[in-house]
């Protein structure tokens, strides 16, 4: 018997990356800098910029970069008819066909960062007949919140920057590591985008924050956490938006979101029983909420609508997927492992 790496490749470390990583106090860090002190004082497109880029722009940079993602923000005429023929069916679907549509302009990062830049408007146009207009909010979370809801809120919009911040990067997660190995045999942008938006949709990976906010607004109080919880660990089934792959004990992006949703919606019922349920679980089965638990009713309590919640987190975590696709590429090898063969032999044709 051959020694197998372990399931799901689970412990195992595949590649060095100088993009993002947990450290030994359990905070998601990008470049060296721990997420939580970005998303408190940088904005979003900064720290897009050092997710690709691998510094905090100055701010000439920081006003360059603004404008590149604003002018590469718009759709063609036929992503928009590709969208329109798609109606009704889930965003992600539609975005995930729109990009695939995108005509490779190269390999280079601008290429990359111009499919990035696109993600909100073809979220839009997958919900909604009439165009982006021209008129839009400059800012990346402004106009990406005006798109989601059709207002201007400059409130709101800061509390989704929080989030997308919380989104946008997370080393070798399935998704980006899908969309290495897409770029590993040397397929363009659009390809491994393409891949990374197929494997985000899995409920056990971006998929998850929906089932969550169906389960928050339709439970009235603490009896109905508990018999919810006690019901599906008993038949064994997975509750959406606990779990996680690294974080064990607790989940940095999920305690951040929480803090916010309490210092704003403190009083919601929905709040209050989504605490009472992460205490619950952790006391019962140790297991800790992850991003996509708060995620979920906060984007709710932000007035958007459920549909949006995964293609969100697609948009955000694009920018990751921009720096892995780019530093697969500085240092390529072709990943492929080998899968040890225990089938039958040695059967002959009669
Ligand atoms: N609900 C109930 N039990 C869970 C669970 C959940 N959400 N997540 C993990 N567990 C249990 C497993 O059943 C297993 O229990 P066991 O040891 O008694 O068999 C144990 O915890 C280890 O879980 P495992 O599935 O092996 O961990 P993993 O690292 O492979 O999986 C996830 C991580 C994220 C896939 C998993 O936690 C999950 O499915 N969560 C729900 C989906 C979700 O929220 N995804 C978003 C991730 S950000």
């Amino acid at each position: 018997m051959v020694d197998l790496a372990p399931k799901g490749l689970e412990g195992v470390y595949v590649d060095t990356t100088e993009i993002a990583t947990t450290d030994k106090t359990g905070n998601l860090v990008y470049r060296g800098y721990r997420v939580i002190d970005l998303a408190d004082k940088t904005s979003f497109e900064d720290i897009a910029y050092l997710v690709v880029y691998g510094s905090i722009p100055d701010a000439d940079k920081s006003r360059a970069f603004s404008s590149f993602l604003r002018e590469n923000a718009q759709i063609s005429e036929e992503s928009g008819k590709i969208a329109g023929i798609m109606k009704g069916r889930p965003v992600i679907d539609v975005l995930r066909t729109v990009v695939s549509s995108l005509k490779p302009e190269g390999v280079n990062t601008d290429a990359l960062l111009s499919i990035a830049a696109k993600f909100p408007e073809i979220i839009h146009s997958a919900a909604n007949s009439s165009p982006a207009g021209s008129k839009l909010p400059e800012a990346y979370p402004d106009r990406f919140y005006y798109l989601l809801t059709g207002k201007e809120d400059r409130n709101k919009a800061r509390l989704l920057e929080k989030i997308l911040i919380m989104y946008m990067e997370h080393e070798f997660n399935a998704s980006t590591f899908a969309l290495r190995v897409t770029a590993s045999t040397m397929a363009d942008p659009v390809c491994a985008f393409t891949t990374a938006l197929a494997t985000l949709k899995g409920p056990l990976h971006g998929g998850a924050n929906s089932a969550v906010l169906k389960f928050l607004l339709g439970i009235k109080n603490r009896d109905e956490v508990k018999r919810y919880v006690d019901s599906a660990l008993e038949k064994k089934e997975k509750i959406m938006g606990f779990g996680h792959r690294v974080y064990k004990d607790k989940d940095p992006r999920a305690q951040y979101i929480k803090k916010i949703l309490l210092e704003n919606f403190r009083d919601n019922p929905a709040v209050q029983n989504a605490v009472y349920m992460e205490e619950y679980i952790w006391n019962k089965k140790a297991l800790a909420a992850n991003v996509d638990f708060y995620g979920a009713l906060y984007m709710h309590l932000l007035g958007i609508d459920e549909k949006f919640y995964l293609p969100i987190f697609a948009a955000a975590r694009a920018f990751g997927w921009v720096a892995h696709y780019s530093e697969q590429m500085s240092n390529n090898k072709l990943i492929r492992p080998l899968a040890h063969y225990v089938g039958k032999m040695d059967l002959t044709l009669r």
